[in-house]
């Protein structure tokens, strides 16, 4: 326990705040070694067939043109000799580029041409020209596809409990619904780039990449050229933006990588705007819940199935169904989760994936069942409230959702709301309010740090974690300046570089829980051997004196009523230059004993304009029960980033595809839409107050996923309550609502 904190949950400005609003934050496309030569890459034009020629001969003419790659040329070690490896690969048949002739969807990767410039190798790529053999029947509709839906290879949802089919049918109120929601594509504002150098004589890579986590990449490459992990050093300081579209190394990585190993010179390869609609996206999925209650609006029974996309080649899943046995008590649970291959690239994590879309079909489904039974929706959550994990059969480490009930309530002011649809109007605008609850898990990953202290008095700590904009760099060093007693300025937490100890990839809420446990690990062992040195360099002030009694404050070290002693002058003392620890955090096994969630309650304003049908949100409301927030600044941050999130996926995101030939229509920020300052009014948030002693050391439990859960469904319950039509299918674009 940390008592009379100085940094930890006290707001603290970002501490690369200053370096990413002057520039001076290098994003991967910015480093630019010696010799550097520029990759564009052609991507394919139709969704499944066959290439049967590639001319290149026109665009290898152009002056500055190095090489053109494609799968006649691309080195026989990354292919079928290989012991290719992707480590982030769902099951199945891991995608290769430029494995051979084989189209598997458009927009694969089919060449890059090598240029001196980026402008060359673009205007040489578009005279390349590639002969296709077109196969007629291909697939990318789920809908119509679910005859091929399989669960193989698939994580089995947990077993029913009860016999839901019969509750349902012997119940008074109930409700069988079908929710859609279609692809939605990642646009983070930074492209995914790579800069990779190879080295001939030490037989190593030198790679920049845009990652959320260096480790993926080295694995990746060390897997596909065959080397020792240490031969490749991956580097990944600043990411702008990533939310699971950098967790699996994207295949530009594998572009630069290969060319620059062939033509011994590094090598940049940046995606356009329209190839970041080509390597992945969460999946369109089709929901069916059948939702039964008592009377009084005690659940039943509750059963929820789930459609999702994935490709022919790979599995990809998420999940989608399981919430809804956890979220709610009920005696009479089944869930059922399965894939449907079609002709699309596989897709991938999105901002609390499975979750958001999981919790958008039962959110939607308990504010149908409340109308049914008659009752509040707020009332109707509280009522089925449950107070352990029925799914594991286990209490919970803590959960403060009622408190995020209450309190967003209160805030919000959920007693004005009219349970009858259109009740309330400003002038031409229907009014309407809409809840929703929120969850995501509490995860912990093993992590590892360094930390290092000078006889300057200045630490540096190092883990080899990213920060995707979410504040790792500013959390981790509030949590090192809090143990140690030193002021921020004096700390420097570095991060990115695959050389550091080894740490998770960012993602799935986990960093802060994670990495932060061993940030706080390391600064105690550090104290412990700073307690030692000062044994032995300052006997007359420590001497017989117990590291219980020590205070780390003030740069410096005293026990008792002694006095302080700096570590600059302890270090000094010893003669040493600096005192160095590293350690190993995992998560305790008393954690296993319960089950640990993050929770959130939504309440959404909408208005719907009764001509035009264009929507607005005026105000959100959300309360998060995260454990111990530490840092409310960059948390609110973080959940201001999800329910912005939320908007789009509610009103604007949808992947249109051309089923003539598989394409994305709308592969552009002009025509994909997201949510944008202007659509984005009053965004109130609350972090209840929630102690939590088991999740992990810090009581912290992850905020990069909740704010965007349940956001979806408190807005599609918001437009029904404003104007009575209840919309199953997101986007709900105004031409829905009319
Ligand atoms: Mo997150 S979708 O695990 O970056």
């Amino acid at each position: 326990m940390i008592a009379d904190t100085k940094y930890i949950g006290k707001s603290t400005r970002r501490v690369d705040g200053i370096k990413k609003v002057t520039g001076q934050a290098p994003y991967i496309a910015e480093f630019n070694p010696a010799d550097l030569v520029h990759g564009y890459i052609i991507n394919s034009t139709i969704a499944k067939g066959k290439i049967t020629a590639i001319h290149k001969e026109k665009a290898l003419q152009v002056p500055g043109v190095r090489e053109i790659f494609t799968h006649e040329n691309v080195p026989v070690e990354v292919k079928i000799d290989s012991d290719y490896t992707d480590p982030l690969a769902p099951p199945g048949n891991p995608f290769r580029p430029l494995y051979d002739e084989n189209i598997l969807y458009n927009g694969q990767p089919v060449a890059m041409v090598v240029a001196d410039t980026f402008e060359t190798a673009a205007f040489a790529a578009g005279l390349v020209q590639v002969e296709y053999e077109e196969e007629e029947a291909y697939e990318v509709d789920i809908r119509r596809n679910l005859d091929n839906a399989t669960h193989e290879d698939v994580p089995e949802p947990p077993e029913p409990r009860g016999n839901a089919a019969d509750a349902f049918n012997s119940s008074e109120v109930k409700i069988d619904t079908e929710y859609y929601q279609p692809r939605e594509y990642h646009n983070p504002m930074e492209p995914f780039a790579s800069v990779a150098s190879w080295n001939e004589e030490e037989g190593s890579f030198s790679i920049y990449d845009k990652i959320q986590g260096v480790s993926s990449s080295q694995g990746y490459i060390a897997g596909i050229f065959n080397l020792e992990k240490e031969k490749v050093r991956v580097i990944s300081p600043f990411i702008g933006g990533a939310f699971g579209s950098g967790l699996r190394p994207q295949y530009q990585l594998f572009f630069a990588a290969m060319a620059s190993k062939a033509l011994k010179l590094p090598v940049k390869v940046v995606m356009t705007r329209t190839q970041m609609f080509s390597f992945g996206h969460r999946p369109a999925c089709l929901q069916r819940m059948k939702l039964s209650a008592d009377k009084s609006g005690k659940l039943t029974s509750i059963r929820h199935q789930a459609f999702a996309e994935t490709s022919r080649f790979e599995k990809f899943n998420e999940t989608v169904v399981d919430w809804s046995g956890l979220m709610y008590q009920c005696e009479n649970v089944a869930l059922d989760y399965q894939l449907v291959p079609v002709d699309v690239y596989t897709p991938l994590d999105m901002r609390a994936p499975g979750g958001s879309t999981g919790m958008y079909a039962l959110e939607c489904a308990m504010d149908e069942l409340a109308i049914e039974a008659g009752v509040d929706p707020l009332e109707l959550r509280i009522i089925n409230y449950a107070e352990k994990d029925q799914n594991e059969d286990k209490p919970f480490s803590s959960k403060e959702l009622k408190a995020c009930y209450q309190r967003a309530a209160e805030k919000f002011g959920w007693q004005k709301r009219k349970s009858e649809p259109r009740s309330i109007k400003q002038g031409n605008q229907l009014v309407g309010y809409g809840m929703a609850s929120g969850v995501w898990e509490a995860m912990q990953q093993k992590s590892s740090a360094k930390a290092i202290l000078t006889s300057e008095g200045k630490l540096t700590v190092s883990s080899g974690t990213a920060d995707i904009g979410t504040g790792t760099y500013t959390i981790m060093s509030q949590i090192a300046a809090e143990i140690l007693g030193l002021s921020i300025e004096n700390v420097e937490f570095k991060l990115g570089d695959s050389t550091l100890p080894d740490a998770p990839i960012e993602g799935g809420s986990w960093t802060a829980s994670s990495v932060g446990s061993a940030v706080k690990m390391v600064c105690s062992a550090l104290q412990e051997s700073i307690f030692e040195l000062a044994t032995q360099t300052h006997p007359d002030v420590f001497e017989n004196k117990l590291i219980e009694d020590a205070t780390f404050s003030n740069a410096g070290l005293s026990a008792g009523s002694g006095a302080t002693i700096s570590y600059a002058e302890i270090i000094s003392s010893a003669e040493k230059k600096s005192i160095q620890v590293e350690v190993n955090s995992e998560p305790e096994d008393s954690r296993s004993n319960y089950s640990c969630y993050t929770h959130s309650c939504v309440m959404v304003e909408v208005h719907v304009d009764e001509d035009t049908g264009m929507i607005s949100i005026p105000r959100v409301v959300n309360a998060i029960a995260g454990g111990k927030i530490l840092n409310p600044k960059t948390a609110e941050s973080q959940i201001i980033g999800g329910v912005t999130w939320g908007i789009g996926m509610a009103l604007e995101e949808e992947g249109m595809m051309d089923s003539r030939n598989g394409r994305i229509m709308n592969a552009n920020l002009a025509e994909y839409h997201v949510a944008v300052q202007a659509d984005v009014k009053e965004i109130d948030v609350i972090f209840v107050e929630e102690q939590d002693d088991i999740v992990n050391p810090l009581g912290a439990k992850g905020l990069g996923e909740i704010g965007i859960v349940g956001v979806a469904s408190a807005i599609s319950n918001a437009i029904y309550n404003a104007t009575g039509k209840r919309v199953r299918e997101l986007p709900i674009t105004l031409d829905k609502v009319l």
